[in-house]
């Protein structure tokens, strides 16, 4: 079976209730109500009733959460659970994005805990991934993956992986204008997946779809998408208007 493209919209701290509901009314229709790709939207946690609220009649677009935290309950001031997610009816859960790893001290075995939650929830996690500059210019480009696969999604059910996003970002391609070239995020995502397969089997590796974040736009999108292993894209910068997201949409399809 193909694998249905993925394009996620990460607005990290960004956009309010209101804005988020003036964006998806253009949103939705400069798409037209209906999509060859899967479409996500993640706004920040305040915002999803609203978001929740104004796509209620979307056939295209779901919605995500840009993290959680791995425990029902309990005294974790500041955080929120799988289940509140739930109650709102988020459908994708967004964890281990780079800023969560290196401006709020996230590590694999924390993006593990909050993987095997959601997975237990019955929630879609997107695990991100990815090498900062100097761990790709120092050669350890593979080694660093291989670690956040191996530890991020350590002990996961082999099933419950088709349902799980992969996100492969290079740290030094986000919000910097670099892309990478088509050609090496391909040469990364091939990598990613054969990683899967060693750890899932290769039927189940073939399912898994792996978005590339990371400066994607309406202009590199086609030439990103048309890379036999890149199933999706996770944008940040780019999905903040409804025309330079929706075009992206169109661009991947
Ligand atoms: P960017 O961000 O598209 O602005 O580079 C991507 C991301 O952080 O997910």
């Amino acid at each position: 079976m193909p694998r249905k493209p993925i394009i996620a919209a990460n607005w990290k701290m960004h956009k309010g209730p209101a804005d988020a509901a003036a964006f998806i009314e253009e949103f939705e229709n400069l798409i037209g109500g209906s999509s060859s790709v899967e479409i996500v939207l993640s706004p920040t946690f305040v915002t999803l009733p609203a978001a929740k609220a104004a796509l209620a009649n979307s056939e295209t677009t779901q919605l995500a959460a840009q993290n959680c935290h791995f425990e029902d309950k309990g005294a974790f001031t500041g955080e929120i659970s799988i289940g509140m997610l739930q109650e709102i009816g988020v459908d994708y859960v967004i964890i281990g994005h780079s800023e969560r790893r290196t401006l709020f001290g996230e590590d694999d075995a924390m993006i593990n805990a909050k993987a095997k939650a959601l997975h237990a929830a019955g929630v879609k996690p997107i695990v991100c991934i990815g090498e900062t500059l100097e761990e790709r210019e120092s050669g350890q480009l593979e080694s660093v993956l291989r670690r956040q696969l191996e530890v991020g999604l350590k002990e996961l059910s082999a099933d419950k992986m088709p349902a799980t996003v992969i996100a492969y970002e290079p740290v030094w391609a986000i919000g910097t204008g670099k892309t990478a070239s088509p050609a090496d995020a391909q040469q990364a995502h091939a990598f990613v997946r054969k990683v899967l397969g060693e750890l899932f089997g290769e039927e189940v590796a073939a399912q898994i779809r792996i978005q590339y974040g990371g400066s994607v736009k309406p202009a590199n999108t086609a030439e990103l998408m048309a890379q036999p292993d890149i199933d999706g894209a996770l944008v940040g910068g780019a999905s903040l208007e409804p025309g330079s997201f929706s075009e992206i949409c169109k661009n991947a399809g």
